[in-house]
């Protein structure tokens, strides 16, 4: 059997029908650049969020830049993220002329260390962008009250963190303004480039609103730079359709998970994430950490189960970010994680068959 990472197709092959039917709708309206379809998945995302107000942008990294703008973080401000992520977080910092400041993450979560973020602030933090990384929450009460504290914004990034909570509360829902992409490979993905920014904050989703269509005023003028950031009719269309299947999909990704952690039975050779009671994650990704990810790669790929690396190099030592290196050296937690984690196949619509056939090669892993 191969068991890939993906199954993206399956999707589309299940509701073909319906899907023709939406392209169709879009076209014959000719609602292609923004317009009404984007209006109605705006309004039903915000609904799903719980009633934030909802701006829908054309990628993941687009809202992250744009949500920095909107509380007005440029040049001379700080803004503290994770390293362990991927580079979009810290380059949409670098987009507005801000600096990152990389912070580590948790032995246990490996989400952002509230404790790191402490030691890192200064009067020159203007915010803390946090990440959910691969689905699982950061610990968004100790991040909202030492931002809270310091008074400047929380912003999520819910990039790889649709459908995850905590007590019921949804990712997005913890911050000042969280930004979500839509990357066909994420729990709610568009059939192309997508992102949205949530805010509480009606001024800074009108902000995002004026600053993705070119900054024009009702009178035609132009008083700041503006960019074309909107998204498509097509995805505003195929991302209302798909929100309906998110929770039903996030159920079945949360059962697989429980299948492979039954199956690893706690073995120490293969490390899964852990969460803080009352989370549950999304699992965009299923990552387990392990001392001999070469050695795991290969036993997997011999019974044909493919295996990714999220990111194999973190922030800060990615050559992009090199002016921007740690205050406190080196980040340990996140090195021991970058060079030790791995991926392994949890879509959603991976059948019964295959998910037994990975989680039985998980059992029998002995190093
Ligand atoms: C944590 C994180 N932030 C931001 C992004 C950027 O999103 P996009 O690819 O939609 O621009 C991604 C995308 O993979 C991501 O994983």
């Amino acid at each position: 059997m191969r068991v890939p990472m993906y199954v993206l197709e399956r999707e589309y092959l299940q509701n073909r029908e319906a899907y023709l039917s939406l392209f169709d709708e879009v076209c014959r309206s000719a609602q292609f650049a923004d317009g009404s379809f984007v209006r109605r998945f705006e309004e039903a995302f915000g609904a799903y969020l719980g009633g934030r107000r909802v701006s829908a942008v054309n990628s993941g990294t687009d809202a992250l830049f744009l949500a920095l703008k909107a509380f007005g973080i440029g040049p001379g401000d700080e803004v503290i993220v994770p390293s362990a992520t991927f580079t979009a977080t810290a380059a949409a910092v670098c987009m507005t002329g801000a600096t990152p400041v990389f912070a580590d993450c948790e032995p246990d979560t490996w989400e952002l260390d509230p404790a790191q973020v402490r030691l890192l602030l200064t009067s020159g933090t203007k915010a803390v962008l946090g990440v959910h990384l691969y689905g699982n929450l950061f610990d968004t009460a100790a991040l909202k009250k030492l931002t809270e504290d310091a008074g400047i914004p929380l912003i999520e990034d819910c990039a790889q963190a649709s459908g995850a909570e905590e007590n019921g509360v949804k990712a997005g829902c913890f911050g000042d303004a969280a930004c979500f992409s839509f990357y066909p490979t994420k729990n709610l993905g568009a059939f192309g480039e997508g992102g949205a920014v949530a805010s509480p904050l009606p001024e800074i989703v009108e902000t995002i609103n004026s600053l993705k269509k070119h900054a024009r005023t009702p009178e035609g003028d132009h008083t700041v730079p503006g960019y074309n950031m909107r998204m498509d009719g097509i995805q505003g269309a195929v991302l209302t359709q798909k929100l309906g299947t998110l929770e039903p999909f996030v159920r079945r990704k949360n059962e697989i998970a429980d299948r492979y952690l039954a199956a690893l039975n706690g073995n120490p050779l293969l490390v899964p994430q852990k969460t803080r009671p009352g989370v549950r994650h999304a699992y965009h990704l299923f990552v387990l950490k392990t001392d001999d990810r070469g050695r795991f790669r290969r036993y997997m790929e011999e019974r044909g189960i493919e295996t990714g690396v999220p990111y194999p190099v973190p922030c800060h030592l990615q050559t992009v970010f090199a002016a921007y290196l740690p205050r406190t050296g080196a980040l340990p937690v996140t090195e021991a994680l970058f060079s030790r984690c791995v991926s392994i196949p949890s879509h959603p619509l991976l059948t019964d068959a295959e998910i037994l056939y990975v989680s039985e090669a998980l059992a029998g892993y002995r190093g």
